[in-house]
C-alpha cells in the first residue's frame, strides 16, 4: 500500500510539473511566434517566469527527497561522539548495547548517561537539559538519523557478527559532533555489498 500510494504520489508530481511546463511552453511559443516578441514584452516575460518555475518544480520533484534526508532531527539535547567515542575511547557498544547481537543497535538510557554525569559535567551548561531530564525522570527521546523505510528488514547483529565494524557502514562517527548519515544504505548499495561477500540476496531476506 505505502509503496503504491509513494508512486501515486511521484506521478502526480511528475503530471503537474509536466503541466505547468506544457502551459508556459504554449504561451510562450504562442505569443512569439504569431504576434511577435517586441509587441508583448509582457507575454514574453510570463512565459519564461513559467518554463523556470516548471524547471525549478521538475528539479525539486526529482532530488527533493534526497535534500530531505539530508536535514537533520532535532534531538531533545546536543550530543558529542567526539568527547565519548573519541576523547574518552568508549567502545560504541558500551552504549548501543544490543548492536552486536540483535536486528537495533538501540540507544543508551538516561541512566547509562548519568552513571557518569551524576558525578562528572556537574557545572557544564550543556548538560542542562540532561540534569532536568533526570530531575522529572523523563527518558530523552532521540530521534532517528538512519532510518529505512518500514518494508524493509535490516539486522545489526547479523553484520556485526559477520566481521564488519560500525564505520563501515556510519563512517568516523567519533569525530562527529553530530551523527549524519555518510553512506547511501539504499537497496542497490545494500545488494552490491551482499554480492562481494556472500551476503543474501533474495527478497524476504530484506522484505517482509
Ligand atoms: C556515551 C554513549 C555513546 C557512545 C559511546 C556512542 N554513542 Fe552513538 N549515540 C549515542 C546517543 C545518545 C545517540 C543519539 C543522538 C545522536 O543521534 O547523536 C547516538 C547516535 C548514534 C548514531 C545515529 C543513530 C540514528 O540513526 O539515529 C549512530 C550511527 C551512532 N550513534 C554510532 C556510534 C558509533 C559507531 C559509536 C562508536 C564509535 C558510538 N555511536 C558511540 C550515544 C553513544
Ligand atoms: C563513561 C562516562 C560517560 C558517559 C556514560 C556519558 N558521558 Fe557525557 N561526558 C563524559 C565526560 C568525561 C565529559 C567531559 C566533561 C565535561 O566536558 O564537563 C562528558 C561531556 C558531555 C557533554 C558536554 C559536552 C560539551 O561540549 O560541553 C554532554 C552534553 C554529554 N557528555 C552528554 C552525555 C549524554 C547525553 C550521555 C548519555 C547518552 C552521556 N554524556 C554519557 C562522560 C560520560
Ligand atoms: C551493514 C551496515 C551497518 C553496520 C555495520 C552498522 N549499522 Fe547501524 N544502521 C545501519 C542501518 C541500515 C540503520 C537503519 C536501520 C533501520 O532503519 O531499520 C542503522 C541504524 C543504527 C542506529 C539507530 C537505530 C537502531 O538500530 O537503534 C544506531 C544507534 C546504529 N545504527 C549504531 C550502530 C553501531 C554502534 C554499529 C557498530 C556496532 C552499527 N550501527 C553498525 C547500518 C549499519
Ligand atoms: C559492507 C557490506 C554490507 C552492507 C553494506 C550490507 N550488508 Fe547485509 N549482510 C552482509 C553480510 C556479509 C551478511 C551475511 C552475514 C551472515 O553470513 O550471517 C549480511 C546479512 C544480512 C541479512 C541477513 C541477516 C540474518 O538474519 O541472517 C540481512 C537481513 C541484511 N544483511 C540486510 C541488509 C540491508 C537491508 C542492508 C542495507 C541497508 C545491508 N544488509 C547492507 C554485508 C552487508
Ligand atoms: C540486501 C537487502 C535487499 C534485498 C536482498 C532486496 N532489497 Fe529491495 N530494498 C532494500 C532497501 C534498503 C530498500 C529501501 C531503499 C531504497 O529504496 O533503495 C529497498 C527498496 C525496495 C523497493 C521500493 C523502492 C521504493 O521506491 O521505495 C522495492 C519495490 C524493492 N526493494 C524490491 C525488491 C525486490 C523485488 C527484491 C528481490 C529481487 C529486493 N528488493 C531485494 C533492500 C533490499
Amino acid at each position: 500500500m505505502r509503496l503504491l500510494w509513494r508512486a501515486l504520489k511521484f506521478a502526480l508530481a511528475l503530471l503537474t510539473v509536466l503541466l505547468v511546463i506544457a502551459v508556459g511552453l504554449t504561451l510562450f511559443l504562442s505569443r512569439l511566434l504569431w504576434q511577435g516578441a517586441t509587441r508583448h514584452p509582457k507575454a514574453v516575460a510570463l512565459g519564461v517566469l513559467v518554463l523556470v518555475l516548471g524547471a525549478a518544480a521538475l528539479f525539486a520533484a526529482l532530488f527533493g527527497f534526497r535534500a530531505a534526508a539530508a536535514t537533520l532531527p532535532p534531538q531533545p539535547m546536543a550530543f558529542p561522539h567526539t568527547i565519548h567515542a573519541g576523547t574518552l575511547g568508549l567502545e560504541c557498544t558500551f552504549c548501543h548495547r544490543t548492536a552486536a547481537t540483535a536486528a537495533a543497535a538501540s540507544y543508551p538510557s538516561l541512566e547509562q548517561c548519568m552513571f557518569c554525569h551524576k558525578v562528572v559535567g556537574k557545572d557544564n551548561p550543556n548538560l542542562k537539559p540532561l540534569y532536568e531530564a533526570a530531575g522529572k525522570e523523563q527518558p530523552l527521546n532521540w530521534l532517528r538519523v538512519h532510518r529505512l523505510p518500514d518494508h524493509v528488514h535490516f539486522q545489526h547483529g547479523a553484520h556485526i557478527q559477520a566481521g564488519l565494524t560500525c564505520a563501515t557502514c556510519h563512517g568516523e562517527v567519533k569525530a562527529m559532533t553530530e551523527v549524519r548519515q555518510v553512506r547511501a544504505l539504499n537497496m542497490g548499495d545494500c545488494l552490491s555489498c551482499h554480492r562481494a561477500s556472500g551476503g543474501p540476496t533474495d527478497c524476504a531476506t530484506c522484505h517482509y
